[in-house]
């Protein structure tokens, strides 16, 4: 499929996925945002891809939803749209991956930048990284989960400073405060995202389902209904081929060949 605001390409068994509109810092267009969506979905349907990257370029991750495109908006315009999720085959997309999604973020992510990334399975930030919800200075808020994924990720007391004031956050700060798994030389970001995810790739896909929809389960629910779901996922792992051969191999002292099975 050709794309004029990303590129998207198989890169072994990873779905590789790069926001490309750097004159205008990545800034989530619709269109932007809807051709994301078009790669996850060719991806997700794709088996030999196994997981996916999403990431900008060195200068922007993504500088946010495009101002330009809202500047002329109107309430009842958003209101009626469902703004930005009338963009529902980008953002609901991105949402209910199965395959785990990394973003790797250099540079700026933010207002709509910034949660985006927040929507992958986890971070990878460049030393340049930047993060920030600063919507604030252009007098609205954030509208695509900011003040609801900052807070689960970095608790209330840096998610309200952030959001109200707009302050960035940098790579360390971020780090530090959960944001991101881990920080990583700029240089370096694409060649680690890519093993990253090429590793999750071999694994076993069924069992990587689970443990992704297990620790998503651990924001919608109770400790008890959470330790619940992954029991009886735990458990269904051993239903699965992958599961024998895992274990096998460890008993044999070799190398597992999972099948997706
Ligand atoms: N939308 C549209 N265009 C944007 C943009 C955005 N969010 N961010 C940057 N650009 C454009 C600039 O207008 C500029 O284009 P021109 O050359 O045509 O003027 C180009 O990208 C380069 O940007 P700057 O010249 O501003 O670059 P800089 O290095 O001086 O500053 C920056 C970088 C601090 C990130 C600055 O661009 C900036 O503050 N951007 C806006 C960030 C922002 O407010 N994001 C939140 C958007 S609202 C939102 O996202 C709502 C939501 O939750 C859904």
């Amino acid at each position: 499929m050709s794309y004029q605001n990303i590129i998207a390409e198989a890169r072994g068994a990873v779905g590789w996925i790069q926001l490309n509109r750097p004159e205008a810092l990545n800034a989530l267009s619709n269109a932007l945002v809807s051709e994301v969506g078009q790669a996850i979905e060719q991806f997700q349907a794709d088996d030999n891809i196994g997981a996916m990257v999403i990431t900008g370029n060195a200068k922007a991750f993504a500088a946010g939803a495009d101002i330009k495109d809202m500047e002329g908006q109107e309430f009842i315009d958003l209101f009626l749209a469902d703004f930005p999720y009338n963009r529902r085959d980008g953002w609901d997309s991105l949402n209910t991956a199965r395959k785990p999604i990394i973003a790797a973020v250099a540079g700026f992510a933010l207002g709509g930048g910034c949660e985006m990334a927040m929507a992958c399975d986890f971070i990878l930030a460049a030393d340049t990284a930047k993060f920030g919800q600063p919507e604030i200075n252009i007098g609205t808020m954030p509208g695509a989960g900011g003040t609801q994924r900052l807070t689960k990720a970095i608790g209330k007391a840096k998610a309200m400073e952030m959001c109200l004031t707009g302050r960035m956050m940098d790579a360390e700060e971020a780090e530090r405060a959960g944001l991101v798994s881990r920080i990583i030389p700029a240089d370096q970001l694409e060649e680690e995202a890519l093993k990253v995810a090429g590793k999750i790739a071999k694994l076993s896909r069924p069992t990587v389902y689970m443990i992704k929809e297990a620790v998503n389960v651990a924001f919608e629910t109770s400790l008890q209904e959470g330790l619940r779901f992954e029991r009886r996922a735990f458990a269904s792992t051993f239903a699965t081929a992958d599961q024998k051969e895992g274990m096998k191999a460890f008993v044999e002292k070799r190398k597992p060949e999972f099948k997706n099975r």
